[in-house]
Protein backbone atom coordinates (compact mmCIF):
# COMPACT_ATOMS: atom_id res chain seq x y z
CA UNK A 1 0.00 0.00 0.00
CA UNK A 2 1.26 3.59 -0.75
CA UNK A 3 0.51 6.45 1.20
CA UNK A 4 -0.58 10.09 -0.56
CA UNK A 5 -1.60 13.05 0.43
CA UNK A 6 -3.22 15.82 -1.52
CA UNK A 7 -5.84 19.01 -0.62
CA UNK A 8 -8.55 18.34 -2.85
CA UNK A 9 -10.40 15.60 -4.47
CA UNK A 10 -8.51 14.18 -7.78
CA UNK A 11 -11.10 13.99 -10.85
CA UNK A 12 -10.77 10.44 -11.39
CA UNK A 13 -11.67 9.10 -8.46
CA UNK A 14 -13.49 6.07 -8.35
CA UNK A 15 -13.78 4.56 -4.93
CA UNK A 16 -14.23 7.83 -2.32
CA UNK A 17 -14.54 7.21 1.50
CA UNK A 18 -16.33 10.07 3.50
CA UNK A 19 -16.02 8.91 6.86
CA UNK A 20 -18.50 11.55 9.70
CA UNK A 21 -18.49 11.61 13.72
CA UNK A 22 -22.37 11.39 14.63
CA UNK A 23 -24.20 14.27 14.31
CA UNK A 24 -22.01 15.92 11.72
CA UNK A 25 -22.64 14.17 8.68
CA UNK A 26 -22.30 16.79 6.06
CA UNK A 27 -25.21 15.75 3.95
CA UNK A 28 -24.96 19.02 1.79
CA UNK A 29 -21.40 17.74 0.88
CA UNK A 30 -22.12 13.99 -0.01
CA UNK A 31 -25.45 15.87 -2.19
CA UNK A 32 -22.83 17.63 -3.90
CA UNK A 33 -20.48 14.77 -4.59
CA UNK A 34 -22.41 12.14 -4.70
CA UNK A 35 -24.90 13.72 -7.51
CA UNK A 36 -27.25 12.27 -5.17
CA UNK A 37 -30.44 14.09 -4.17
CA UNK A 38 -32.51 11.72 -1.71
CA UNK A 39 -29.83 10.06 0.17
CA UNK A 40 -30.27 6.54 2.43
CA UNK A 41 -30.30 6.82 6.08
CA UNK A 42 -26.69 7.47 7.71
CA UNK A 43 -26.42 9.04 11.15
CA UNK A 44 -22.69 8.58 11.68
CA UNK A 45 -22.70 5.81 14.37
CA UNK A 46 -19.85 3.94 14.91
CA UNK A 47 -18.84 1.36 12.32
CA UNK A 48 -21.98 2.12 9.91
CA UNK A 49 -21.64 2.00 6.39
CA UNK A 50 -23.75 2.97 4.18
CA UNK A 51 -22.87 2.89 -0.22
CA UNK A 52 -23.63 5.37 -2.82
CA UNK A 53 -23.09 5.06 -7.39
CA UNK A 54 -23.21 8.47 -8.65
CA UNK A 55 -25.57 8.32 -11.13
CA UNK A 56 -23.48 9.64 -14.20
CA UNK A 57 -20.01 9.22 -13.14
CA UNK A 58 -17.80 5.58 -12.15
CA UNK A 59 -17.75 6.86 -8.65
CA UNK A 60 -18.75 4.42 -5.62
CA UNK A 61 -19.07 6.64 -2.08
CA UNK A 62 -18.87 4.97 1.03
CA UNK A 63 -20.11 6.73 3.84
CA UNK A 64 -18.47 5.26 7.12
CA UNK A 65 -19.34 6.26 10.77
CA UNK A 66 -17.08 7.37 12.88
CA UNK A 67 -19.41 7.20 16.48
CA UNK A 68 -19.98 10.30 19.04
CA UNK A 69 -16.54 10.40 20.97
CA UNK A 70 -14.53 13.03 19.22
CA UNK A 71 -11.58 11.51 20.82
CA UNK A 72 -12.63 8.13 19.77
CA UNK A 73 -10.13 5.72 21.16
CA UNK A 74 -11.00 3.30 18.95
CA UNK A 75 -11.14 5.28 16.01
CA UNK A 76 -8.87 2.79 14.07
CA UNK A 77 -11.26 0.12 14.53
CA UNK A 78 -13.76 1.85 11.86
CA UNK A 79 -11.51 2.26 9.24
CA UNK A 80 -10.44 -1.43 9.75
CA UNK A 81 -13.37 -2.81 9.85
CA UNK A 82 -14.96 -0.87 6.76
CA UNK A 83 -11.36 -1.74 4.85
CA UNK A 84 -11.66 -5.59 5.95
CA UNK A 85 -15.29 -5.92 4.72
CA UNK A 86 -14.90 -4.06 1.91
CA UNK A 87 -11.16 -4.33 -0.23
CA UNK A 88 -12.95 -6.63 -2.09
CA UNK A 89 -14.40 -4.08 -4.45
CA UNK A 90 -11.13 -1.53 -4.24
CA UNK A 91 -9.45 -2.39 -7.45
CA UNK A 92 -6.21 -0.01 -7.49
CA UNK A 93 -7.09 2.22 -4.21
CA UNK A 94 -9.36 4.83 -2.50
CA UNK A 95 -9.45 8.14 -1.60
CA UNK A 96 -10.48 9.20 1.60
CA UNK A 97 -11.70 12.46 2.83
CA UNK A 98 -10.26 13.48 5.98
CA UNK A 99 -10.26 17.52 5.49
CA UNK A 100 -13.17 17.83 7.69
CA UNK A 101 -11.39 15.87 10.64
CA UNK A 102 -8.65 16.45 13.20
CA UNK A 103 -5.09 15.71 11.76
CA UNK A 104 -4.82 13.43 14.55
CA UNK A 105 -7.46 11.00 12.93
CA UNK A 106 -4.99 10.15 9.82
CA UNK A 107 -2.71 8.05 11.86
CA UNK A 108 -5.91 5.96 13.19
CA UNK A 109 -6.71 5.76 9.31
CA UNK A 110 -3.54 4.65 8.32
CA UNK A 111 -3.39 2.34 11.12
CA UNK A 112 -7.02 0.97 11.02
CA UNK A 113 -6.10 0.48 7.21
CA UNK A 114 -3.00 -1.19 7.37
CA UNK A 115 -4.34 -3.43 10.24
CA UNK A 116 -7.33 -4.74 7.64
CA UNK A 117 -3.78 -6.61 5.47
CA UNK A 118 -3.58 -8.62 8.07
CA UNK A 119 -3.74 -12.17 6.69
CA UNK A 120 -4.11 -14.83 9.46
CA UNK A 121 -4.33 -17.27 6.58
CA UNK A 122 -0.79 -17.66 6.03
CA UNK A 123 -0.35 -21.52 6.43
CA UNK A 124 -3.19 -22.35 3.65
CA UNK A 125 -2.54 -23.54 0.55
CA UNK A 126 -5.68 -23.02 -0.95
CA UNK A 127 -7.95 -19.44 -0.51
CA UNK A 128 -5.82 -17.25 -0.72
CA UNK A 129 -7.74 -13.98 -0.61
CA UNK A 130 -6.27 -12.33 -4.24
CA UNK A 131 -6.68 -8.58 -4.10
CA UNK A 132 -5.07 -5.53 -5.13
CA UNK A 133 -5.65 -4.31 -1.19
CA UNK A 134 -2.73 -6.29 -0.52
CA UNK A 135 -0.20 -5.01 -3.46
CA UNK A 136 2.57 -1.96 -2.51
CA UNK A 137 0.82 -0.69 -5.93
CA UNK A 138 -2.47 0.51 -4.09
CA UNK A 139 -3.28 3.93 -3.32
CA UNK A 140 -4.60 4.98 -0.08
CA UNK A 141 -5.06 8.58 -0.99
CA UNK A 142 -5.67 11.18 1.96
CA UNK A 143 -7.43 14.17 1.48
CA UNK A 144 -6.23 16.95 3.89
CA UNK A 145 -4.05 20.19 4.05
CA UNK A 146 -2.20 20.20 7.27
CA UNK A 147 1.38 19.83 7.14
CA UNK A 148 1.62 17.29 10.38
CA UNK A 149 -0.64 14.81 8.06
CA UNK A 150 2.35 13.20 6.65
CA UNK A 151 4.67 11.98 9.53
CA UNK A 152 1.14 11.00 11.25
CA UNK A 153 0.02 9.12 7.87
CA UNK A 154 3.37 7.08 8.62
CA UNK A 155 3.20 6.55 11.87
CA UNK A 156 -0.07 4.91 11.59
CA UNK A 157 1.43 2.92 8.70
CA UNK A 158 4.19 1.21 11.03
CA UNK A 159 2.67 0.99 14.14
CA UNK A 160 -0.04 -1.07 12.21
CA UNK A 161 3.38 -3.63 10.66
CA UNK A 162 4.80 -3.77 14.47
CA UNK A 163 1.09 -4.50 15.66
CA UNK A 164 0.77 -7.14 12.69
CA UNK A 165 4.09 -8.65 12.83
CA UNK A 166 3.40 -9.78 16.91
CA UNK A 167 0.08 -10.39 15.51
CA UNK A 168 1.57 -12.99 13.11
CA UNK A 169 3.89 -14.25 16.26
CA UNK A 170 0.88 -15.06 18.57
CA UNK A 171 -1.15 -16.60 15.86
CA UNK A 172 1.48 -19.14 14.77
CA UNK A 173 1.21 -22.36 15.79
CA UNK A 174 3.87 -23.83 18.64
CA UNK A 175 5.18 -26.60 16.56
CA UNK A 176 6.44 -23.82 14.09
CA UNK A 177 7.24 -21.07 16.85
CA UNK A 178 9.20 -22.58 19.16
CA UNK A 179 11.43 -20.41 21.55
CA UNK A 180 14.76 -20.18 18.88
CA UNK A 181 11.89 -19.14 16.13
CA UNK A 182 10.65 -16.33 18.33
CA UNK A 183 14.66 -15.48 19.05
CA UNK A 184 15.61 -15.44 15.18
CA UNK A 185 12.40 -13.03 14.85
CA UNK A 186 14.28 -11.27 17.36
CA UNK A 187 17.72 -11.07 16.23
CA UNK A 188 16.27 -9.96 12.42
CA UNK A 189 14.19 -7.49 13.76
CA UNK A 190 17.09 -5.98 15.95
CA UNK A 191 19.24 -5.79 12.67
CA UNK A 192 16.64 -4.80 10.27
CA UNK A 193 15.59 -1.46 12.70
CA UNK A 194 19.26 -1.12 14.42
CA UNK A 195 18.55 -1.88 17.87
CA UNK A 196 20.72 -4.88 19.79
CA UNK A 197 19.39 -8.51 20.46
CA UNK A 198 21.38 -11.21 22.63
CA UNK A 199 20.14 -14.90 22.83
CA UNK A 200 21.16 -16.65 25.76
CA UNK A 201 20.96 -20.53 25.13
CA UNK A 202 20.78 -23.27 26.90
CA UNK A 203 24.32 -23.54 27.62
CA UNK A 204 24.15 -19.99 28.39
CA UNK A 205 21.38 -20.15 31.13
CA UNK A 206 22.97 -22.88 32.38
CA UNK A 207 26.45 -20.99 33.32
CA UNK A 208 24.17 -17.97 34.54
CA UNK A 209 22.30 -19.95 36.75
CA UNK A 210 18.73 -19.48 34.96
CA UNK A 211 17.13 -22.45 36.83
CA UNK A 212 13.78 -21.73 36.93
CA UNK A 213 13.12 -20.88 33.32
CA UNK A 214 15.13 -23.98 32.74
CA UNK A 215 12.99 -26.31 35.09
CA UNK A 216 10.07 -24.76 32.96
CA UNK A 217 11.66 -26.18 29.99
CA UNK A 218 12.92 -29.36 30.72
CA UNK A 219 10.15 -31.53 29.24
CA UNK A 220 10.36 -29.99 26.32
CA UNK A 221 11.94 -30.99 22.87
CA UNK A 222 12.42 -27.45 22.43
CA UNK A 223 15.61 -25.56 24.40
CA UNK A 224 14.79 -22.35 26.44
CA UNK A 225 15.87 -19.30 25.68
CA UNK A 226 16.49 -15.83 27.25
CA UNK A 227 16.17 -13.31 24.49
CA UNK A 228 17.79 -9.90 25.48
CA UNK A 229 16.95 -6.88 23.83
CA UNK A 230 18.49 -3.13 24.02
CA UNK A 231 17.68 0.39 22.07
CA UNK A 232 19.21 3.04 22.98
CA UNK A 233 19.62 6.25 20.47
CA UNK A 234 23.34 7.42 19.66
CA UNK A 235 22.92 10.75 20.77
CA UNK A 236 21.00 10.24 23.72
CA UNK A 237 21.27 12.60 27.45
CA UNK A 238 22.57 10.50 30.04
CA UNK A 239 20.29 11.43 32.80
CA UNK A 240 17.50 9.75 30.42
CA UNK A 241 15.98 6.91 32.73
CA UNK A 242 16.46 3.14 31.50
CA UNK A 243 13.33 1.42 31.16
CA UNK A 244 13.04 -2.13 31.44
CA UNK A 245 10.59 -4.76 30.01
CA UNK A 246 9.68 -8.31 30.50
CA UNK A 247 7.50 -10.79 28.47
CA UNK A 248 6.18 -13.79 29.10
CA UNK A 249 7.34 -16.52 26.61
CA UNK A 250 5.48 -19.75 27.16
CA UNK A 251 5.61 -20.63 23.20
CA UNK A 252 2.77 -23.56 24.26
CA UNK A 253 1.45 -24.04 27.80
CA UNK A 254 0.03 -27.73 28.23
CA UNK A 255 0.18 -27.59 31.98
CA UNK A 256 2.67 -29.07 32.48
CA UNK A 257 2.27 -32.60 35.06
CA UNK A 258 -0.64 -30.57 35.82
CA UNK A 259 -2.02 -30.96 32.84
CA UNK A 260 -4.97 -28.53 31.43
CA UNK A 261 -8.51 -29.87 30.02
CA UNK A 262 -7.66 -30.41 26.74
CA UNK A 263 -10.74 -28.12 25.47
CA UNK A 264 -9.15 -25.17 24.58
CA UNK A 265 -6.08 -26.11 25.20
CA UNK A 266 -5.35 -25.15 21.14
CA UNK A 267 -5.41 -21.77 22.60
CA UNK A 268 -2.28 -21.40 24.93
CA UNK A 269 0.09 -20.91 21.66
CA UNK A 270 -0.68 -17.76 22.84
CA UNK A 271 0.96 -17.70 26.25
CA UNK A 272 3.83 -15.49 24.86
CA UNK A 273 1.74 -12.76 24.39
CA UNK A 274 3.60 -10.64 27.05
CA UNK A 275 6.70 -11.56 24.59
CA UNK A 276 5.28 -10.27 21.67
CA UNK A 277 4.07 -6.86 23.39
CA UNK A 278 7.52 -6.35 24.48
CA UNK A 279 9.69 -7.32 21.24
CA UNK A 280 6.75 -5.50 19.16
CA UNK A 281 6.87 -2.27 21.46
CA UNK A 282 10.82 -2.43 21.46
CA UNK A 283 10.67 -2.48 17.26
CA UNK A 284 8.57 0.19 17.38
CA UNK A 285 10.36 2.32 19.88
CA UNK A 286 13.49 2.17 17.32
CA UNK A 287 11.07 1.99 13.71
CA UNK A 288 10.06 6.06 15.56
CA UNK A 289 13.23 6.37 16.92
CA UNK A 290 11.88 7.22 20.32
CA UNK A 291 14.32 9.47 22.74
CA UNK A 292 14.13 6.20 25.03
CA UNK A 293 16.71 3.86 26.88
CA UNK A 294 14.97 0.56 26.92
CA UNK A 295 16.10 -2.90 27.79
CA UNK A 296 13.51 -5.99 27.03
CA UNK A 297 13.91 -9.65 28.69
CA UNK A 298 11.92 -12.47 27.07
CA UNK A 299 12.35 -15.90 28.89
CA UNK A 300 11.01 -18.42 26.45
CA UNK A 301 10.12 -21.99 27.24
CA UNK A 302 7.55 -24.60 26.17
CA UNK A 303 6.05 -25.90 29.36
CA UNK A 304 5.04 -29.63 28.09
CA UNK A 305 4.30 -32.96 29.58
CA UNK A 306 7.26 -35.49 29.75
CA UNK A 307 9.08 -37.70 31.44
CA UNK A 308 11.37 -35.32 32.01
CA UNK A 309 8.77 -32.75 32.96
CA UNK A 310 9.28 -30.69 37.03
CA UNK A 311 6.69 -32.33 39.00
CA UNK A 312 4.24 -31.13 41.67
CA UNK A 313 6.16 -31.10 44.94
CA UNK A 314 9.54 -30.67 42.83
CA UNK A 315 11.71 -27.96 44.52
CA UNK A 316 13.56 -25.84 41.90
CA UNK A 317 16.70 -23.28 42.82
CA UNK A 318 16.14 -19.75 40.60
CA UNK A 319 18.42 -16.94 39.14
CA UNK A 320 18.03 -14.71 42.37
CA UNK A 321 18.75 -17.54 44.67
CA UNK A 322 15.77 -18.15 46.08
CA UNK A 323 14.05 -21.95 46.22
CA UNK A 324 11.23 -22.30 45.06
CA UNK A 325 8.36 -24.92 45.79
CA UNK A 326 6.28 -25.87 42.60
CA UNK A 327 2.71 -26.94 43.45
CA UNK A 328 1.42 -26.90 40.52
CA UNK A 329 3.27 -26.83 37.04
CA UNK A 330 0.85 -25.17 35.31
CA UNK A 331 1.32 -21.90 37.60
CA UNK A 332 4.57 -21.82 35.14
CA UNK A 333 5.03 -18.04 33.96
CA UNK A 334 5.34 -16.81 37.43
CA UNK A 335 8.87 -19.16 37.37
CA UNK A 336 10.27 -17.97 34.13
CA UNK A 337 9.24 -14.28 34.96
CA UNK A 338 11.19 -14.54 38.49
CA UNK A 339 14.20 -15.34 36.52
CA UNK A 340 13.86 -12.66 33.94
CA UNK A 341 12.88 -10.00 36.41
CA UNK A 342 15.81 -11.19 38.89
CA UNK A 343 18.53 -11.20 36.09
CA UNK A 344 16.78 -7.42 35.48
CA UNK A 345 17.39 -6.11 38.77
CA UNK A 346 20.88 -7.83 39.10
CA UNK A 347 22.54 -6.84 35.70
CA UNK A 348 20.93 -3.13 34.58
CA UNK A 349 19.72 -0.69 36.28
CA UNK A 350 16.28 0.34 34.82
CA UNK A 351 14.09 2.98 36.77
CA UNK A 352 10.71 1.70 36.06
CA UNK A 353 10.34 -2.28 35.59
CA UNK A 354 7.21 -3.15 33.24
CA UNK A 355 6.47 -6.82 32.69
CA UNK A 356 3.48 -8.31 30.77
CA UNK A 357 2.27 -11.56 31.05
CA UNK A 358 -0.65 -13.95 29.82
CA UNK A 359 -0.56 -15.19 33.67
CA UNK A 360 -3.73 -16.60 35.21
CA UNK A 361 -7.27 -17.32 34.32
CA UNK A 362 -8.09 -15.22 37.54
CA UNK A 363 -7.45 -12.13 35.89
CA UNK A 364 -10.13 -13.34 32.82
CA UNK A 365 -12.82 -14.50 35.31
CA UNK A 366 -11.96 -10.78 37.33
CA UNK A 367 -12.34 -8.31 34.44
CA UNK A 368 -13.15 -10.41 31.03
CA UNK A 369 -11.86 -9.42 27.75
CA UNK A 370 -11.69 -5.82 28.75
CA UNK A 371 -8.85 -4.53 30.58
CA UNK A 372 -5.45 -6.39 31.65
CA UNK A 373 -5.22 -6.21 35.22
CA UNK A 374 -2.32 -3.85 37.08
CA UNK A 375 -0.12 -4.23 39.71
CA UNK A 376 2.31 -1.80 40.92
CA UNK A 377 3.15 0.01 44.39
CA UNK A 378 4.43 2.71 42.06
CA UNK A 379 0.98 5.68 42.04
CA UNK A 380 2.35 7.22 38.88
CA UNK A 381 3.18 4.79 36.89
CA UNK A 382 -0.08 3.88 37.74
CA UNK A 383 -1.53 6.93 36.82
CA UNK A 384 0.37 6.87 33.39
CA UNK A 385 -0.65 3.17 32.84
CA UNK A 386 -4.24 3.69 33.56
CA UNK A 387 -4.80 7.52 31.47
CA UNK A 388 -2.72 6.09 27.96
CA UNK A 389 -4.74 2.57 28.16
CA UNK A 390 -7.37 4.43 28.12
CA UNK A 391 -7.04 6.94 25.48
CA UNK A 392 -5.46 4.38 23.07
CA UNK A 393 -8.32 1.44 23.95
CA UNK A 394 -5.60 -0.80 25.69
CA UNK A 395 -7.01 -0.50 28.94
CA UNK A 396 -5.81 -1.59 32.38
CA UNK A 397 -7.66 -1.71 36.01
CA UNK A 398 -5.89 -1.96 39.20
CA UNK A 399 -5.70 -4.86 41.71
CA UNK A 400 -4.12 -4.88 45.19
CA UNK A 401 -0.73 -6.33 45.83
CA UNK A 402 -1.33 -6.22 49.53
CA UNK A 403 0.61 -7.65 52.22
CA UNK A 404 -2.94 -10.14 53.57
CA UNK A 405 -1.64 -12.23 50.54
CA UNK A 406 1.43 -13.17 51.95
CA UNK A 407 1.02 -16.06 53.36
CA UNK A 408 -0.47 -17.52 49.91
CA UNK A 409 2.96 -17.80 48.75
CA UNK A 410 4.73 -18.89 51.80
CA UNK A 411 5.89 -22.41 51.52
CA UNK A 412 7.41 -24.66 54.27
CA UNK A 413 9.81 -26.74 52.86
CA UNK A 414 11.24 -23.61 50.24
CA UNK A 415 11.83 -20.20 50.46
CA UNK A 416 8.37 -19.86 48.34
CA UNK A 417 5.86 -21.93 46.80
CA UNK A 418 4.40 -21.17 43.01
CA UNK A 419 0.36 -21.49 43.98
CA UNK A 420 -1.71 -21.01 46.70
CA UNK A 421 -3.64 -24.63 46.60
CA UNK A 422 -6.82 -22.54 46.75
CA UNK A 423 -9.25 -21.09 43.84
CA UNK A 424 -9.18 -17.54 45.41
CA UNK A 425 -7.52 -13.90 44.18
CA UNK A 426 -5.15 -16.27 41.68
CA UNK A 427 -3.95 -13.21 39.88
CA UNK A 428 -2.88 -11.25 43.29
CA UNK A 429 -0.93 -14.15 44.41
CA UNK A 430 0.83 -14.33 41.32
CA UNK A 431 1.43 -10.59 41.09
CA UNK A 432 2.43 -11.71 44.76
CA UNK A 433 5.29 -14.23 43.81
CA UNK A 434 6.25 -11.95 41.09
CA UNK A 435 6.83 -8.98 43.57
CA UNK A 436 9.42 -11.56 46.29
CA UNK A 437 11.87 -11.17 42.49
CA UNK A 438 11.90 -7.76 42.11
CA UNK A 439 14.73 -5.87 44.07
CA UNK A 440 12.87 -2.60 44.31
CA UNK A 441 9.19 -3.20 43.78
CA UNK A 442 8.26 0.61 43.70
CA UNK A 443 8.81 1.11 40.74
CA UNK A 444 7.90 -2.01 38.82
CA UNK A 445 4.56 -3.20 37.86
CA UNK A 446 3.06 -6.20 36.26
CA UNK A 447 0.26 -6.61 33.68
CA UNK A 448 -1.53 -9.61 33.60
CA UNK A 449 -2.66 -9.52 30.07
CA UNK A 450 -4.36 -13.26 30.09
CA UNK A 451 -7.67 -11.85 28.95
CA UNK A 452 -6.84 -9.20 26.61
CA UNK A 453 -3.73 -10.05 24.11
CA UNK A 454 -5.73 -13.06 22.32
CA UNK A 455 -9.70 -12.98 21.83
CA UNK A 456 -12.39 -13.35 19.30
CA UNK A 457 -12.60 -10.52 16.43
CA UNK A 458 -14.49 -9.58 13.47
CA UNK A 459 -11.47 -10.57 11.71
CA UNK A 460 -11.33 -13.96 12.23
CA UNK A 461 -13.63 -17.43 13.36
CA UNK A 462 -11.39 -18.06 15.95
CA UNK A 463 -9.46 -16.70 18.65
CA UNK A 464 -6.80 -14.47 17.05
CA UNK A 465 -4.10 -11.89 18.76
CA UNK A 466 -4.47 -8.61 19.21
CA UNK A 467 -1.04 -7.27 19.89
CA UNK A 468 -2.40 -5.69 23.44
CA UNK A 469 0.62 -3.70 24.75
CA UNK A 470 3.04 -2.65 21.89
CA UNK A 471 1.42 0.65 21.70
CA UNK A 472 1.08 1.11 25.39
CA UNK A 473 4.09 0.62 25.98
CA UNK A 474 5.24 2.89 23.30
CA UNK A 475 3.03 5.55 24.47
CA UNK A 476 4.76 5.16 27.82
CA UNK A 477 7.96 5.53 26.49
CA UNK A 478 6.89 8.31 24.48
CA UNK A 479 5.84 10.12 27.62
CA UNK A 480 9.03 9.44 29.11
CA UNK A 481 10.95 10.25 26.05
CA UNK A 482 8.88 14.00 26.24
N1 LIG B 1 -1.11 -19.42 30.68
C1 LIG B 1 -1.93 -19.65 31.79
C2 LIG B 1 -2.92 -18.53 32.06
C3 LIG B 1 -3.96 -18.25 31.02
C4 LIG B 1 -5.25 -18.72 31.18
C5 LIG B 1 -3.68 -17.47 29.92
C6 LIG B 1 -6.21 -18.44 30.25
C7 LIG B 1 -4.64 -17.19 28.97
C8 LIG B 1 -5.92 -17.67 29.14
C9 LIG B 1 -1.09 -19.84 33.05
O1 LIG B 1 0.16 -20.39 32.87
C10 LIG B 1 -1.83 -20.76 33.94
O2 LIG B 1 -1.96 -21.89 33.59
N2 LIG B 1 -2.29 -20.28 35.08
C11 LIG B 1 -3.00 -21.07 36.03
C12 LIG B 1 -2.36 -20.83 37.36
C13 LIG B 1 -2.84 -21.75 38.45
C14 LIG B 1 -2.40 -23.17 38.18
C15 LIG B 1 -2.27 -21.27 39.76
C16 LIG B 1 -4.44 -20.61 36.02
O3 LIG B 1 -4.69 -19.42 35.87
O4 LIG B 1 -5.31 -21.46 36.12
MG1 LIG C 1 0.13 -22.49 33.00
ZN1 LIG D 1 0.98 -20.11 31.02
Amino acid sequence: MKINIIPTLPESTQILIFPFFKDEVDTEKIREVSGIQYLPPFHGDFKEIASLNHPEKPLRIFLLGLGDEKDLPQLQFAFRSLAFRNHKHWDKGVVVDMSHLPVKAIFSLTMGTYLATYQIGSLKTTDKPESNFFDESFELTVLHSNHKAEALAEEGKITAQAMMNMMHLVDSPANIKTPEWIANYALESAKKYDYHAEILHKEDLEKEGLTALLAVGQGSIYPSVMIKLEYKPENLDSNRPQIGLVGKGITFDTGGISIKPSSNMHYMKSDMGGAAAVIGAIELAARLQLNVHVVGLVPSAENAVDANSVKPGDVINSYSGKTIEIIDTDAEGRLILADALAYMCKNYNPEVIIDLATLTGSSVRTLGYTAAALFSHDNNLVKSLSEIGYRIHERVWQLPLWNDYDSDIQSDIADVRNFSGKPLAGAITAAKFLEYFVKDSAHWAHLDIAGVAFGDSEYTKMKSASAYGVRLLVEYMKKIAL
